[in-house]
């Protein structure tokens, strides 16, 4: 189940044990080498003290004080003549002299040396030392030490290792147990997550994991999951007001034709109902065409060819075009651009921008107010104003007025009509042609959108 944790744990054992096992070696043998060592020159120099004194007063007391002093558990002293015989001991176990008398009777040499230096096997490490008084007065000092102390030594240290090493396998376990937690459980926690956003379930909640790689990867699926929610939402949300956009006037369209069939009408009353038929079926043409675009936009198969041509018709046109709904609002249309200079864009789509705009200006004015199409060139760019005294918008949904769908408080739409794809639309095309779109709003004062292409 969790196979992350376990290869993790068995990888980070096996190296950290390894590890540990090469390195308690290694320390193990150095300790024990420099004890050995340390043993070899302090017997080594004790003979080499006794031989000096023995070659400097050569007497038989001289012998007896070396004797005496070596009279203890952990050392012993045999000192032997020119024939190999043993002049002197300190009372070394008769068993063991017998053992090692070959080596202590052999040949006087010329230079101190440890005759016997296995410590791990032999009861004692055996040092010679040479001494010559005249030809017929020499022989050797023979010390011996006894390796019970080193071996001794060895075994308290290794019962140590094997407490050190217990003890680091107790704090490897502690630490499996804290990387399951910190890596792996969260891991495990978003794989659930993302298993649950599979299933179309996005209230997932994933806690908060510092900075980490870890930590991102958490705050990308949350986002993920939150964004999802929030496009499940939007589409309902869509959903439910495009089919109430499509019925209204569908239901005008239903009603006012069955009501235009009526016999008896006269042509004046049944012209009314045909311009309200008329109306509405435009209302529809209108809605379809923004969805149409909306789909389009979200394929990103929007496409701008730019081209020269002259502000002061394009401008001119789009008045024509937009005022009779101006008028029968009551609602006062002002062009603000007295001198013709040349736009570079796509004329369509920048047609459509600023007919979107007014719709919008118009759409959440008051009667009798006045709405300015302001059009100017800067530098070599076109500016172009929409300025409305209208409702305005609040500044806490100014962020926002340009996401697909969205729609300043939503009775407010209901009242006015509208299904939040406009700006929408109008931001992507001007992205399109890489200008800009920003808005300065008050709630109750009015709106300007300002654009730059
Ligand atoms: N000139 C404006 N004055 C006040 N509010 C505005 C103005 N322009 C836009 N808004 C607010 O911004 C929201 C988004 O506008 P947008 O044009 O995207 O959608 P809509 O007008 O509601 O619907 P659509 O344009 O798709 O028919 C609107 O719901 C509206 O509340
Ligand atoms: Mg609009």
């Amino acid at each position: 189940m969790n196979k992350i944790s376990i290869k993790l744990a068995t990888c980070f054992f096996i190296v950290v044990l390894m590890m540990e096992y090469f390195l308690m070696v290694y320390l193990h043998r150095s300790i024990v080498h420099t004890r050995v060592e340390e043993e070899f020159s302090l017997l080594l120099s004790n003979g080499a003290n006794h031989r000096d004194v023995l070659v400097e007063y050569y007497s038989e007391t001289t012998i007896k004080h070396i004797v005496l002093m070596e009279m203890n558990e952990e050392r012993e002293v045999v000192i032997t003549d020119n024939w190999g015989n043993i002049v002197g001991d300190s009372g070394i176990n008769s068993n063991l002299l017998e053992e090692y008398l070959p080596l202590i009777k052999g040949k006087v040499g010329s230079k101190d040396e440890i005759i016997i230096s296995n410590w791990e096997s032999s009861p004692y490490i055996v040092s010679k030392h040479p001494y010559k008084i005249s030809d017929i007065q020499s022989g050797n000092v023979v010390m011996f030490q006894s390796t019970n102390s080193l071996n001794r030594m060895v075994s308290y240290l290794s019962i140590h290792f094997v407490i050190a090493g217990i003890m680091s396998f107790l704090i490897l376990l502690l630490l499996y147990a804290f990387l399951s937690k910190v890596i792996t459980r969260p891991l495990i926690g978003m794989k659930e997550a993302t298993e649950k956003l599979s299933k179309g379930e996005f209230n997932v909640s994933l806690p908060k994991l510092g900075k980490d790689e870890l930590g991102e990867l958490s705050f990308s699926i949350q986002k993920l999951a939150n964004d999802l929610e929030r496009l499940k939402k939007d589409r309902n949300e869509f959903l439910a007001s495009v089919s109430h956009e499509l019925s209204t006037p569908l239901t005008y369209l239903i009603g006012y034709s069955n009501v235009a069939m009526r016999d008896g009408l006269n042509d004046q009353e049944r012209k009314q109902y045909l311009e309200i038929i008329g109306e509405e079926s435009n209302r529809m043409k209108d809605l379809v065409k923004n969805l149409l675009d909306l789909a389009r936009m979200d394929e990103n198969s929007f496409t701008v060819t730019k081209t020269y041509f002259d502000s002061q018709p394009f401008l001119e046109d789009i008045c024509k075009l937009v005022a009779p709904s101006f008028e029968l609002k009551n609602i006062k249309l002002n062009l603000n651009s007295n001198e013709n200079f040349t736009i570079y864009a796509d004329s369509i789509r920048l047609g459509q921008i600023i007919v979107n705009l007014l719709d919008n200006a118009l759409k959440y004015s008051k009667e009798n107010t006045e709405v300015i199409l302001e059009a100017y060139k800067k530098k070599d760019k076109t500016v172009v104003k929409v300025i409305d005294s209208g409702i305005g918008i609040p500044s806490e949904e100014l962020d926002f007025i340009f996401e697909k769908l969205y729609r300043v408080e939503k009775s407010r739409s209901r009242e006015y009509g509208g299904s939040g794809i406009g700006l929408a639309v109008v931001k992507e095309l001007i992205e399109a042609h890489g200008g800009t779109i920003s808005v300065d709003s008050k709630l109750g004062i009015g709106s300007t959108f300002t654009i730059t292409i």
